[in-house]
């Protein structure tokens, strides 16, 4: 291929995928399947890998991350990024509008935007000619840090904005953010590889900005939505309202709960809502941000030292309260780990009321001296559960009583033990009541098939009747059996058999997420499935090669096989296969065709052309495998330079070794 049509089909790929990728990130609607996505991808690479000066700065490719940076430059923002003042009650919004009219003089009511607050951290999008030149943090207000290589890797950043004229340049600012969920994978992730955990999702994508490998940044869900502009004006409208409309035409995703409040009466309407809708959110929000809608007001309204006069954010009330403790009790996992739970004086937390909160462990509570019959604060974080965070010492009369651990299982009274290196104090028994119970409830719930209908209640009534003792009666479960229980009808129970049969078809990942295998989560999951398409090949799968599955260590691989090697684990998947459980395997052909399949590779010494995670990424771009440990699995020793006593040793073994140049061949580069 000559330049001149590589340089078209360049042009064509990128606008492609940089509209497939706005249709599946910021709309949520793809046209094509991750196969198809995937194909123009690779080819996109492959040939900016031939010509790399044709690579430009809105090539999807920029997302997979670069080069690592020594340190951040600064960056002035031209226009200050200003902060809030804080307003915590209706009665404080009340007197927000009331200054704001003072000092406009004005005696007609104002129109409002209300958005949420989102938790996360403030950034600006330097566009020049619809191009994202710089990205940075909000730093002091006035300089921050150039962060435009971890930026480029969100994928709900536009490169390019979408459509025709808009000024030279335009700074778009919003907020970087990581989901709850994506939070909770994170963390699980973090706990496999014995990384220090993020305390919260703030933290997480604050953590994750500041990687001065943008590689990294790649691996991190982050998201963003857009707010605002750095001068509105520049882009020819009357309000703000107008002003997210715009940035939504460009290609940001504005967040769905801001609203037009024609008077302060209906943002005040709107706080309550989002309070009420706040913790069925996939993101966490902190309050509510309202803004006068008319710029030419925003413009006479000006700002003081550090926040505009013509916003405010409307915090939401901290979720801390305090309680007696009146008790402990000792709950069993599915796993058999034994957790304290603090039975509390019911108080109402930020409008819940909580009359448990979770204790964690025996240590947690040796740390914070909790004793019953103390004053504790409770708090709701972030993930909803409650929990004691500390007694007030100072509210003690000396009658409180120290919580004693248990020596026997709460449910089935076999012995508990405390494995050394453990937190948990466990209950060993495989037959205990309480653990097969919490196995179905993990097995049907959200992480597992997310069986419709079998929630905690149902799943508790079915096990104390005898109709589920275990995983495999659920899928034997009948019409007519569920029919006559208390609660249910006909209809209910046809409905449950149809959701039954509907879960019958999980992916690998899923039914091994759902079995709830000791150290086994759902990014290990997706990690097993990539070099295990069948449960077959997973359930014979060794120790040494599982181990060998980037991102997959030594705990995981040692749950696994321990989970199969157990005769009555095993007699569980028979039964589910023989209850008609299949397997959707992700598109096997498609698989195979990849250049790279069934290949494992070994990096040993220094690459010129890569970096090794580079070099990795693109093994496994094209459907091969990359090991860091030597057996006789790897395929291709790739040598670079300086290689040291693994290549020895793998010329021991008897394996292929190539060098840089015959790996640069067989990638196509
Ligand atoms: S507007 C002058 N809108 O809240 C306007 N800020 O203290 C300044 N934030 O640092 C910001 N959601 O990180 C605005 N919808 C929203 C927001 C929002 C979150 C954060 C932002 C800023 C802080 C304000």
């Amino acid at each position: 291929m000559n330049q001149a049509t590589a340089q078209r089909r360049l042009e064509e790929l990128r606008r492609e995928i940089n509209r497939h990728d706005y249709l599946y990130y910021v709309l949520d609607n793809p046209e094509i399947s991750d196969g198809e996505y995937d194909r123009l991808f690779r080819e996109l690479l492959v040939l900016e890998e031939k010509f790399p000066e044709l690579v430009t700065e809105d090539s999807p490719s920029m997302r997979v991350g670069g080069a690592v940076l020594a340190g951040f430059d600064t960056v002035e923002h031209r226009i200050p990024m200003l902060s809030l003042e804080n307003a915590f009650t209706d009665q404080d919004l009340l007197d927000f509008e009331k200054r704001v009219i003072r000092y406009l003089h004005r005696d007609v009511e104002i129109s409002y935007m209300a958005e949420p607050k989102l938790d996360g951290l403030a950034v600006e999008l330097v566009y020049e000619n619809g191009l994202l030149t710089i990205g940075s943090t909000r730093g002091d207000g006035r300089t921050g840090e150039n962060i435009t290589a971890n930026l480029k890797t969100i994928q709900t950043i536009p490169l390019r904005l979408r459509g025709g004229k808009l000024p030279d340049r335009l700074e778009v600012r919003g907020e970087v953010f990581i989901s709850i969920e994506g939070f909770r994978a994170l963390n699980e992730q973090r706990l496999q590889n014995g990384e220090n955990i993020f305390a919260n999702p703030r933290n997480a994508a604050a953590g994750s900005l500041r990687q001065l490998d943008s590689k990294i940044t790649a691996g991190r869900p982050l998201d963003f939505f857009a707010y605002g502009v750095g001068d509105p004006f520049a882009l020819q409208v009357e309000n703000h309202e107008q002003v997210l409309d715009i940035l939504r035409e460009r290609g940001f995703k504005v967040n769905e709960l801001t609203r037009l409040c024609p008077d302060i009466r209906a943002a005040i309407d709107h706080f309550n809502f989002l309070a009420d809708k706040r913790h069925g959110l996939e993101y966490e929000i902190d309050g509510m941000v309202v803004k006068v809608n008319s710029l030419d007001l925003q413009e006479r309204l000006g700002s003081k030292a550090r926040s505009p006069r013509w916003a405010v954010a409307c915090k939401f009330p901290a979720l801390q309260a305090t309680t007696r403790l009146l008790d402990v009790e000792f709950n069993v996992g599915r796993t058999g780990a034994i957790t304290p739970v603090a039975l509390l004086d019911p108080v109402n937390v930020g409008g819940v009321r909580v009359s448990r909160a979770t204790l964690h462990n025996e240590d947690e509570i040796i740390r914070k001296d909790l004793r019953i019959d103390d004053q504790v604060l409770v708090q709701r974080a972030g993930d909803v559960i409650p929990e004691v965070v500390k007694p007030i010492k100072e509210k003690r009369t000396g009658n409180e009583k120290p919580i004693a651990m248990p020596s026997r299982c709460p449910k089935c009274k076999s012995e508990l033990v405390r494995k050394s290196g453990e937190a948990a104090l466990r209950c060993v028994n495989i037959q205990c009541p309480a653990q097969r119970l919490r196995a179905l409830i993990h097995f049907a719930g959200k992480s597992g098939l997310d069986i419709e209908g079998f929630g905690v209640r149902v799943l508790e009534q079915l096990f104390e009747r005898n109709l589920v003792r275990s995983i495999p009666d659920l899928f034997e479960l009948r019409r007519e059996d569920l029919a006559e229980l208390p609660g249910w009808g006909e209809k209910s129970a046809a409905k449950a058999v149809v959701a039954l049969a509907k879960s019958k078809n999980p992916t690998l990942a899923r039914l091994i997420t759902a079995l709830g295998i000791r150290y086994v989560g759902e990014v290990s999951a997706q990690l097993l499935e990539s070099s295990y398409p069948s449960l077959d090949s997973l359930v014979k799968a060794e120790r040494k090669d599982l181990e060998e599955i980037e991102g997959v260590g030594p705990q995981v691989a040692a749950g696994l096989v321990e989970f199969f090697a157990n005769p009555s684990n095993r007699e569980i998947l028979t039964k589910l296969q023989n209850s008609g459980l299949r397997i959707k395997t992700a598109a096997p052909q498609d698989r195979a065709a990849q250049p790279l399949a069934g290949k494992v590779f070994l990096f040993t010494g220094a690459l010129r052309s890569f970096s090794r995670s580079e070099a990795k990424n693109r093994v496994k771009s094209l459907g091969g495998r990359v090991s860091s440990a030597l057996s006789r699995k790897v395929t291709h020793v790739v040598a670079g330079e300086k290689a040291g006593g693994k290549l020895a040793k793998a010329g021991d073994l008897g394996l292929a070794i190539i060098n840089e140049e015959d790996f640069k061949a067989m990638i196509g580069s």
